[in-house]
């Protein structure tokens, strides 16, 4: 782990403007490409030292994660990478349900057209999309771009919180099973539906195309447990 990590920390360190965020984007890229695999522990003498900056920025970069579902604090062990269990995704897409079509409906009456087309390009850029890590980034963003203008920042803050730690699911089914177009197919409908303001459709769209993917996801991990307990 250590090694692998030292040579992440050597070919990330100029990007970053700030100790923290340097912090945190190297450790958020170790933990979703399985570098730090779930239950790690993440000691912070040992992270400051493997990033040589002081032990401010790790504890501030580690409750960033925690925010995100990647990383989680234990009364004695101090903080380790998260673990993914199937109860855990439900979890999430179960927030996600509830909270995402509620952002849409305060945002679709306030979109613009250059707003459709910004998202419109983003399911374009996903179809040609090849890496999963970039595929879950333009997902979080096109949806994003249709509640950008809920005007509720606590409640945007939330969805881009369960967007990313669906993220890191996402990313894991793909790597085992491939994108599934289906997802694909349900952009363009709910894209379709908000740009002719059926606002009722598209949130209707929006809770199922949460819902199928969770479906998709829990079957896999499901299957995922029982061959590892076997
Ligand atoms: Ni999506």
């Amino acid at each position: 782990m250590t090694t692998d990590l030292t040579r992440l920390v050597e070919t990330t360190r100029p990007r970053f403007r700030t100790a923290t965020e340097f912090v945190e984007a190297t450790l958020r890229a170790a933990i979703l490409d399985g570098v730090l695999a779930a239950g790690a522990p993440l000691r912070q003498e040992e992270l400051a030292a493997a990033f040589g900056v002081s032990r401010m920025p790790v504890r501030e970069a580690l409750r960033q994660l925690e925010a995100t579902a990647l990383v989680e604090f234990h009364p004695h062990r101090g903080a380790v990478v998260a673990e993914i269990s199937a109860e855990d995704a439900a979890d999430i897409s179960a927030i996600r349900a509830a909270i995402e079509p509620q952002a849409l409906r305060l945002s679709l009456p306030h979109l613009e057209k250059a707003d459709f087309d910004r998202a419109a390009e983003l399911i374009a850029e996903m179809d040609a999309e090849k890496d999963f890590g970039r595929m879950g980034e333009l997902n979080r963003r096109l949806h994003m771009t249709l509640y950008a203008r809920a005007g509720r920042p606590r409640l945007l803050t939330l969805v881009e919180q369960h967007l990313a730690a669906a993220d890191r699911y996402l990313r894991f089914q793909f790597t085992a099973l491939g994108y599934h177009p289906q997802s694909q197919d349900e952009h363009y409908a709910l894209l379709g539906a908000c740009r002719a303001g059926e606002l009722e459709q598209a949130c209707q769209l929006l809770t199922e195309h949460v819902l199928y993917a969770e479906t998709r996801l829990t079957a896999f991990l499901r299957e995922r447990e029982t061959t590892a307990q076997d």
